[in-house]
């Protein structure tokens, strides 16, 4: 009996020592992370329950772009597959291009049609397209694909989508077709939100800030950056909206080039974490970052200054989102608080970017940009100071930084109150992102 006790009591010291070699006086490993993060998510997992864009919604896309296409004197609009076949057509951005078209085409008629080669009719026709009715325009090897196409629709002028490849302009040039580039009247069509569409970027968009919130809470000294990043795709993934994920996890100085520096870095007390992280649902994209501290982990005044020297330029920036402001007015308010403290030079890159089926897209705000910003643009808001190492100690500090700050912002439709957060708040402070 005794020596079973005393067997048992050995047998949990052992385990206790084994569990401290490989826990805790080791690298904490991205499973106790993700674990921890999830207890903290999960009950924000329904901000994901939002229906995708309805059959009706792609219609009434396609009639407004034939529209539009009849004012300007144009016969049809024609794209790869891209964000503007997704937005019209439900062809999703993730068909892979290859050297032979496959090009959506709606025309002044409303009528929706494709061109495909003639082998791939099959696999093509699988795809869940959305249409009232289609006319499949086949074009066999031996073939000009774009004369096929010149040939069987009668088009003299088309619009190209600004991501065609050359080859689709210059070959249907070849066919005797003028081509124009996307009018800023039908860029704008995919830059101004519905309802629908906010309702799924609210979504994503107050998942993903939720989600760096509660790895946020259980952030530890000692962790690497890429543990931090491999948990946030394993929460993502959970949460059903693993594709499309992508991240940013940027420690202390490696935050001083905003896209990133070196892999296998460890967090040491006093640094920041900069983490830039997004995933999609139903297409549309998520894009925040926050630079947080784990708790317990402090910082120079200096440092904290320039956390919140970007805080003021961020809330400085949205106040002014609002229906026909300026975007490169928007961009020079952030950067002026940002100068005013001294680090305008350091405040590198412009302040944010549209945001829909694209993670990038129109409207930009940036200094040279002086179109008006429209009721129902989400733009991202993400001013930021980086500072290198080398940087650092002309500015009499010790060690290099980045700080950066996003939130996507609705342009409000009234003017004075501010545009809209959408992720459902910005950050407090570095222990409140
Ligand atoms: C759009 O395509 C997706 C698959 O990519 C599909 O799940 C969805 O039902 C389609 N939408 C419509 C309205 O057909
Ligand atoms: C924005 O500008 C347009 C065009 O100048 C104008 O028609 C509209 O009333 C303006 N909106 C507001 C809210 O000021």
């Amino acid at each position: 009996m005794q020596l079973c006790v005393i067997i048992t009591l050995l047998g949990f010291v052992c385990s206790f020592v084994i569990y401290q070699i490989l826990f805790e006086t080791r690298e904490i490993p991205s499973g106790w992370l993700e674990r921890c993060a999830w207890r903290d998510l999960e009950p924000h997992v329904h901000l994901l329950d939002v229906a995708p864009i309805a059959r009706d919604e792609f219609l009434r896309r396609q009639s407004i772009l034939a529209a539009a296409l009849d004012k300007a004197g144009v016969d049809a609009f024609i794209a790869e597959p891209s964000a503007s076949s997704s937005y019209y057509a439900n062809i999703s951005t993730s068909f892979d291009l290859s050297e032979r078209p496959f090009l959506m085409i709606i025309d002044k008629n409303v009528q929706f049609s494709y061109l495909v080669p003639k082998f791939e009719v099959g696999r093509i026709s699988r795809l869940e397209m959305v249409y009232k009715d289609k006319k499949v325009i086949e074009w066999p090897e031996e073939k000009s694909p774009y004369e096929v196409l010149a040939k069987a629709t009668g088009y003299k002028k088309i619009m190209l989508d600004e991501h065609a490849r050359f080859m689709i302009a210059s070959g249907l040039q070849a066919a005797g077709v003028e081509v124009i580039p996307t009018s800023q009247d039908i860029q704008s069509l995919r830059a101004v939100k519905t309802e629908e569409e906010l309702k799924i970027l609210r979504g994503i968009n107050g998942f993903t800030l939720q989600l760096v919130r509660s790895l946020q809470k259980c952030i530890k000294i000692g962790m690497t950056q890429e543990s931090i990043a491999f948990a946030a795709s394993r929460l993502f993934g959970r949460a059903g909206v693993g594709n499309g994920f992508w991240v940013i996890v940027l420690f202390g100085d490696q935050a001083a080039y905003p896209h990133g520096g070196s892999s296998g870095k460890t967090l040491s007390r006093g640094e920041f974490v900069l983490i830039d992280i997004g995933s999609k649902l139903h297409d549309y994209g998520s894009d925040v970052t926050r630079t947080i501290l784990p708790e317990g982990s402090e910082l120079s005044k200096d440092l904290m200054d320039v956390w919140y020297t970007v805080q003021a330029a961020q809330s400085a920036a949205i106040q002014l989102m609002n229906v026909n402001e300026t975007c490169s007015v928007v961009d020079a308010a952030a950067r002026k608080i940002i100068s005013d403290k001294g680090y305008g030079e350091f405040f590198t890159h412009r302040l944010g970017h549209g945001l829909g089926l694209e993670m990038h897209e129109h409207p930009y705000l940036n200094g040279a940009n002086g179109e008006k910003l429209r009721t129902g643009e989400v733009v991202t808001n993400e001013p930021g100071i980086y500072v290198t190492t080398e940087q650092a100690k002309k500015l009499s500090l010790e060690v290099g930084f980045g700080v950066r700050l996003e939130d996507p912002i609705l342009v409000s439709n009234q003017d004075g109150p501010g545009g809209i957060v959408m992720t459902g708040s910005t950050a407090k402070s570095p222990y409140e992102p």
